[in-house]
């Protein structure tokens, strides 16, 4: 069969910044301009609590007539979080004005102002070009406003064939207006480079499993390389010699073969990316399980398709890789992610099967569809053996169980360090990506202990998300470890501030937060 043209980065591809491999979904663009009312299409206003018309605010009523002081009075508008007001054609060939509060000054946070940036394309869509007064914020901010518009104005459509023009959203452009256009410009820079990696994360998450097997993930891991990452990609052949049983033992009943993708930026010395690392590196580890059928422990039919998803463990530490490529960040980081496909079939393996990880611990594996945890399991080993890292944070869609504990507020986090944790929840309510951290104990240990071999791979239903968290920790060798359930929050069924629903990225710009608050420079 012929493959159909869009599969494999195929030749409909606009590369976007020259990082997202599959190419096809292009970002809004950011311009920073000094404060002037736009001649056409339409002005947003950011206004906080108490704030008088000043600048394009002032000069907006004047020249409609004061339509936008009557429609804040008849809207009693007074700033307020979140509260916002759309004016029509207000005149003077504006196509509409948005005003967005932002709340009491001394309560304005950076998160906030990158959400008011969302609320604005939220509100904007049908517009082709707007300009966005950022009022009495700094210009620093002004880049986080196009942060949060850039994040929410991202769409997966490269699929659709027949979408009406009507029907697109309008907005190509957006102008943000600000004093210091050189520091707004600046802090952009670094701001696009991690929305670059959230888009490419997204781009990963959203694609169908047909089109994205493990091959295909690595070959777009391997485009990469354009930022100055250096990355290697091994196949069966290679995990078999270093005696990858675990992340195998899943990969074996697919069709689609596995790999594992090595990424390294060395970016502490200064040398973009390349040359020795200066110390002992930080550590990304993701589960990219392509497709989770389940295995010979099938999964009722209702709602597998999510399975898709089951790799985003592994799409955030690219994208984050991305990210801290793009923004030439001061650290020395090693993205790791093992990528197989769990299907049943004559090959997969079987309930009852042991296995030997790259530890040397056997496995019995009593349930096909606890699979994440046994790729983690071999890869979280290599990474420490081959890259004796300074901590490690692993991120996997691994449990339905902490999506029972946590909902979508909070993912899951399991650590053998407070010191990490106390710097992982801090960055997520930064950036406004909450972690919640959950116990671990020998106690719980004991639920996977096996009559047969070192341990098993589930320990029944009570704390589902403790004991895989607990199956983890035996593959983790005297190192700062922290785990990230992201089950519940990998995916979205609606809008979010800066996520359209669907695939969120969640973990890219929390875990470049971490990098850029504690280790850089
Ligand atoms: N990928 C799933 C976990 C999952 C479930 C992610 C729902 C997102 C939404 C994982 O591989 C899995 O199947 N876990 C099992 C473990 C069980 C067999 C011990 C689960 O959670 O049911
Ligand atoms: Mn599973
Ligand atoms: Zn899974």
């Amino acid at each position: 069969m012929a493959k159909a043209q869009w599969q494999n980065g195929g030749s409909r591809s606009i590369v976007r910044s020259g990082i997202n491999p599959g190419g096809y979904q292009t970002m809004l663009d950011i311009a920073f301009v000094r404060p002037s009312l736009p001649k056409s299409g339409a002005l947003v206003l950011l206004v906080h609590e108490g704030e008088k018309p000043s600048g394009p605010w002032q000069h907006a009523d004047e020249v409609t007539g004061g339509a936008i002081g009557r429609a804040l009075e008849v809207a009693d508008f007074k700033g307020g979080k979140g509260k916002t007001v759309t004016i029509l054609a207000p005149g003077a060939d504006l196509s509409r004005v948005i005003v967005i509060g932002l709340g009491k000054p001394a309560e304005i946070t950076d998160q906030g102002v990158t959400e008011a940036g969302g609320a604005a394309v939220a509100a904007l869509s049908h517009d082709g070009t707007a300009a966005i007064a950022t009022g009495t914020l700094s210009s620093a901010q002004a880049a986080d406003v196009a942060l949060g518009a850039v994040l929410k104005a991202y769409r997966f459509d490269r699929y659709r064939t027949k979408e009406k023009p009507e029907d697109k959203p309008k907005l190509t452009k957006l102008t943000v207006l600000t004093a210091d256009t050189a520091k707004a410009r600046s802090v952009w820079e670094s701001n696009k480079a991690v929305a670059d990696g959230v888009y490419l994360t997204r781009d990963l998450v959203s694609e169908p499993p047909n089109v994205l097997n493990p091959a295909e993930m690595a070959e777009r891991c391997k485009k990469l390389t354009a930022l100055g990452l250096k990355v290697e990609v091994l196949g069966p052949k290679e995990m078999q010699k270093l005696g990858f049983g675990a992340l195998l033992g899943v990969a074996q009943g697919s069709a689609n073969e596995p790999r594992m993708v090595v990424m390294q930026w060395n970016g502490a010395n200064g040398n973009g990316g390349k040359g020795k690392a200066k110390d002992k590196p930080v550590a990304f580890i993701g589960k990219g399980v392509t497709f989770d059928t389940g295995g010979i422990s099938i999964k009722p039919a209702g709602g597998m398709e999510d399975m898709k998803w089951d790799m985003a463990g592994a799409g955030t530490v690219v994208g984050l890789m991305a990210a801290l490529a793009g923004r030439k960040a001061k650290v020395d980081a090693v993205g790791l992610v093992g990528l197989v496909e769990n299907m049943p079939s004559g090959t997969a393996q079987r309930p009852g099967d042991v296995v030997k990880s790259y530890s040397g611990q056997t496995i019995e594996v009593i349930n096909t569809d606890a699979e994440g945890r046994l790729v983690l399991a071999d890869v979280i080993w290599y990474a420490q053996e081959k890259f004796d890292p300074k901590f490690m944070v692993d991120l996997a869609t691994l449990t339905g169980a902490i999506i029972i504990g946590l909902g979508h507020e909070h993912a899951g986090m399991f650590s053998n360090d407070d010191g990490l944790c106390q710097k992982i929840t801090a960055a997520g309510l930064t950036i406004g990506e909450k972690v919640w951290r959950m116990p671990l104990d020998d106690a719980y240990d004991k639920q996977i202990r096996s009559d047969i071999a070192d341990m098993k791979n589930i320990g029944g239903r009570p704390a589902g998300s403790i004991t895989a968290a607990q199956f983890i920790q035996r593959f983790v060798n005297k190192k700062p470890w922290a785990h990230l359930d992201i089950a519940g929050m990998a995916w979205s069924s609606k809008d979010g501030p800066c996520t359209p629903k669907g695939a969120t990225a969640f973990g890219v710009r929390l875990l470049n937060q971490l990098v850029a608050d504690h280790y850089e420079g």
